[in-house]
């Protein structure tokens, strides 16, 4: 099996380009299935949960035709309404084509997704929200079946918990549902954003009414449309810790740095240098780092799909550091990892209590999910001697050529089969 293999201690120096979000592509290709004519979708990165997002798609019979990071995507005749567990499981994301289903054919088979290494993951708060539009729904052998007799009906929903998943599904029903839905407590990630002004431009009625406050006012017929993907904010994040945790010089270019203002801000508090122009930022770690406080939360906080990358950062900070994650129950799988390599975490309850140690020492980890597999690779880079990255189809999975864009900013890495 594939395996990286990091020869630590570089400083990075370069510059690197920024790939489209994964999070934004995925239910932006989960809503084409609400259009009735060609979609064309651009800087969708090559990764591989959005290959898997294609194989859904075709099982319900859509064409999808990639070129370099452009999708075109035509609606079939007549969409079929199953997605399969065998697809399902290999990505959780695949459970946002049942918003759209519903609204295009008033009946859905969606295979549970189950739990993943970071947590139980229900997705109670996806289905409490359809039936509140008047889906019955009911769960028969792991399967989530849905109808919707008479259509979906617009509808008040207040989400007991901000949900992203559940959020991206109500509102793509809701684009198609008679008449307004009131959603309350929504979670409001950049990628939602991404997906509403998406199916804005496909002719939906999506408004921003106040914080976690959307109103969604239903329409007849979704149009096709092209649209720009945003960049990838965690990746972007990723590439910021890493050039601060191996020093050097680091200019990211196509990002959003409205979208990553809690992490610039925190690494300028640990004494990094960060320079931020108006698509490109440019990151500078001279020296050791102080610790931080950190806890993960819903946007505009600290993104938990950064957690483990900066953890892998404060293992090296001066001082001790603690790390809160709120998000998850069991997203802490990094941290045997980086004992491993010499750090000094302890773990109570939630959250991690980090002690700053001069340095990692490199030796064979392993990736148990994709912001895990990253937070191995800063370790590596940031470690002396070599670190060797198993199981790194989950870094494959949200990273677009890791490997290359790290050599291209001077790191010794290399991917070995
Ligand atoms: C999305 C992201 C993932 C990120 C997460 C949190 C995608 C494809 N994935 O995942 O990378 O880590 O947001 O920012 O965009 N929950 C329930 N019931 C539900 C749904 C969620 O209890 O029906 C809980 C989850 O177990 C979790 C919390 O709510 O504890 C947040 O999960 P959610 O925002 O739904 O995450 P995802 O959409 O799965």
């Amino acid at each position: 099996m594939a395996k990286l293999i990091i020869e630590g201690g570089k400083p990075l120096e370069g510059e690197v380009k920024i790939s489209g979000s994964k999070n934004a592509s995925l239910p932006i290709m989960a809503a084409t299935l609400l259009a009735d004519g060609e979609c064309f979708l651009d800087n969708v990165p090559k990764v591989w949960d959005v290959r898997s997002m294609g194989f859904v798609l075709r099982t319900l019979g859509m064409r999808v035709e990639e070129q370099d990071g452009r999708f075109k995507i035509i609606p079939p005749k007549m969409l079929h309404y199953e997605a399969p567990y065998e697809l399902v499981r290999t990505m959780r994301a695949s459970v946002l084509v049942l918003g759209p289903l519903l609204a295009r054919l008033r009946h859905a088979r969606v295979s549970m997704p189950g739990g993943c290494a970071i947590g139980v993951r229900p997705v109670d708060l996806h289905l409490k929200g359809l039936a509140r539009m008047g889906a019955e729904i009911s769960i028969k052998e792991g399967y989530i079946e849905a109808h919707a007799k008479g259509g979906l009906k617009g509808a008040r929903i207040c989400f007991e918990k901000k949900s992203v998943g559940a959020t991206e599904n109500i509102i793509m029903a809701a684009a198609l549902a008679k008449g307004k839905t009131y959603v309350e407590n929504a979670a409001m990630e950049p990628e939602i954003t991404d997906l509403a002004g998406f199916l804005n431009r496909m002719g939906a009625k999506i408004k921003n009414t106040g914080p976690g406050c959307l109103e969604i006012t239903g329409v007849e017929r979704l149009k096709g449309t092209f649209y720009r993907v945003i960049p990838d904010r965690i990746e972007t994040g990723t590439f910021l810790i890493a050039g601060a945790a191996a020093g050097g010089e680091v200019t990211l270019k196509d990002v959003r740095p409205d979208h990553v203002k809690i992490i610039t801000d925190k690494l300028k508090k640990m004494g990094t240098s960060v320079d931020i122009k108006k698509n490109s930022m440019t990151v500078s770690g001279k020296k050791r780092l102080k610790g931080a406080e950190i806890d993960t939360d819903p946007f505009p906080g600290f993104p938990t799909d950064l957690q483990p990358q900066m953890m892998s950062l404060l293992c090296v900070c001066r001082g001790k550091s603690v790390v809160r994650e709120t998000i998850f129950e069991n997203r802490f799988m990094h941290i045997g990892e980086l004992q491993r390599m010499g750090a000094r975490v302890e773990i109570r309850g939630n959250s991690a209590v980090i002690t700053g140690v001069e340095y990692l020492n490199g030796t064979s980890v392993m990736a148990s999910d994709i912001r895990c597999g990253a937070a191995l690779v800063v370790a590596g880079l940031e470690a002396r001697g070599e670190t060797c990255i198993s199981r790194i189809y989950h870094i494959d999975r949200g990273y677009e050529k890791i490997e290359d864009k790290f050599k291209s900013l001077g790191a010794r890495i290399k991917r070995t089969s």
